[in-house]
């Protein structure tokens, strides 16, 4: 009898709240209507099974307990995390939300986070695991698949790969393919030079620089970022009998966990007119005071050559604050060309322009690294330490590269699988 009461309660309740529905549904923003495109969009990537976020967003079920957390990060613009500033549409792959999706996500929860209709939820999203630009031309593997051992800190590896490039090589790309997303926080691709002593396991583990070995980084890679592919006719070239490394920064882990991360060289074909270059700005004499919150230092570079500009990266450590590359054209005009407001050494990225910069010879660029090396920046493990450049992560670095091509150079070398071709018949 009494079970009987509670079923026509329970049906009248939902009756009422159908009718209710109705009324308001011009404005009423539900999860599967309005909320799931959005996040299947700008959040899965990370948020979904085996993704590097700890939890995920991609049903209803997933997504309500976070309501509030959810409003609060968007509206913070904490999440989804991109952080140079600048137009949306200046960069590629920027997951930034329009101000219309944050409004929307927040109608939903001020809403009292309504589910909807399940017929409204869009189909599921795959999520490919594959290399972005089919088979490349050479896979490079580790000796054996890495062993991370559980840990609450975070923990960086540089592994070193085995094949050495015979020739001269010219690349069109280079994709970084992480094994376990788990707990690949980023990585980034070095060349590294033949003299590098390498540990007999193929790696080097903890507090390792190796750009301070002689090594260059070609490519970063983190959650989120999808590959560079170079515009036609433009390749990098890799000399003879260099190899590759990569050093991967691992998230905490409460489980051993096992990586096999993976690089994969694209080789360039065809004609070659441009190597792509880079502007560096470095400082190597940091000194940063104890619990300093805003200590600056500049490094200016100038093109040599009239210049397109296709990406910018930036790499600083734990006590990086923020990052500007200001550019003064020869007339004296300024302009800041990439600016890192709040740098986050966790979010190492490549921000690649949708449309390319032109340059002008002449042109000089301020770097500018700034620091907080106060208690407030929450990355700061000691504020009461002075602060040098090194190679430890508790050391700092202040590097911005600028990646280029030279407007008026054409080289015109044919390239097949990589490699040069001199023509044998004559022209
Ligand atoms: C590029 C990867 C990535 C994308 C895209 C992303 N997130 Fe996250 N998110 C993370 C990671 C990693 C964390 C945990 C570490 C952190 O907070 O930085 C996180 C944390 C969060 C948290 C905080 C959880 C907590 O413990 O309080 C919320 C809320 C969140 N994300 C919401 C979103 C929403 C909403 C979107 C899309 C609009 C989004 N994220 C897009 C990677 C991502």
């Amino acid at each position: 009898m009494k079970k009987l009461i509670a079923v026509a309660i329970l049906g009248l309740a939902g009756w009422a709240g159908v009718q209710t529905a109705a009324v308001h549904s011009a404005d009423k923003i539900t999860f599967t209507k309005q909320v799931a495109p959005i996040f299947q969009q700008r959040c899965e990537e990370c948020h979904r099974a085996g993704g590097v976020a700890p939890m995920k967003l991609v049903t209803y079920e997933d997504a309500r307990p976070w309501a509030k957390a959810i409003k609060e990060k968007v509206l913070s613009r904490e999440m989804p995390p991109f952080h140079a500033a600048g137009e949306l549409g200046r960069y590629q792959h920027d997951p930034r939300l329009t101000t219309d999706e944050i409004s929307t996500i927040t109608k939903w929860v001020d809403g009292g986070t309504p589910k909807g209709n399940p017929k409204d939820q869009p189909a599921p999203r795959e999520w490919k695991t594959d290399w972005p630009f089919g088979t490349p031309d050479m896979v490079l593997k580790v000796k054996k698949p890495y062993t991370l051992k559980a840990n609450p800190k975070d923990q960086y590896v540089f592994f070193v790969f085995d094949q050495v490039l015979p020739e001269e090589t010219w690349l069109r790309s280079i994709v970084t393919r992480p094994g376990n997303s788990k707990v690949v926080h980023h990585a980034n691709t070095h060349v590294v030079p033949p003299m590098l002593k390498v540990p007999e396991d193929g790696y080097f583990a903890g507090d390792f620089e190796p750009s301070a070995r002689g090594t260059v980084m070609v490519s970063g890679w983190a959650p989120g970022v999808s590959p560079v592919w170079l515009n036609e006719g433009v390749a990098v070239k890799i000399p003879k009998g260099m190899r590759f490394g990569i050093q991967i920064h691992y998230s905490p882990t409460e489980q051993d966990a096992v990586d096999e991360t993976q690089v994969g060289l694209y080789f360039a074909d065809g004609i070659v007119k441009k190597n792509l270059r880079v502007l560096f700005g470095d400082r190597k004499d940091l000194n940063i005071p104890p619990n300093d919150p805003s200590y600056s230092l500049t490094s200016t570079k100038t093109f040599d050559t009239d210049a397109i500009i296709d990406f910018f990266h930036v790499h600083m450590h734990l006590r990086g604050k923020s990052y500007v590359m200001r550019m003064t054209y020869p007339d004296g005009r300024q302009e800041v060309a990439l600016e890192v407001p709040s740098y986050d050494f966790n979010w190492q990225r490549t921000y690649i322009l949708n449309q390319p910069l032109r340059v002008p010879k002449g042109t000089k660029v301020d770097f500018i690294g700034t620091y907080d090396n106060s208690s407030k920046n929450k990355f700061n493990p000691d504020p009461a330490q002075t602060i040098r450049w090194g190679e430890k992560t508790t050391d700092e670095m202040m590097q911005g590269r600028i990646f280029y091509e030279a407007a008026d150079e054409n080289l015109n070398v044919r390239v097949k699988k990589g490699r040069a071709v001199t023509e044998t018949t004559g022209q």
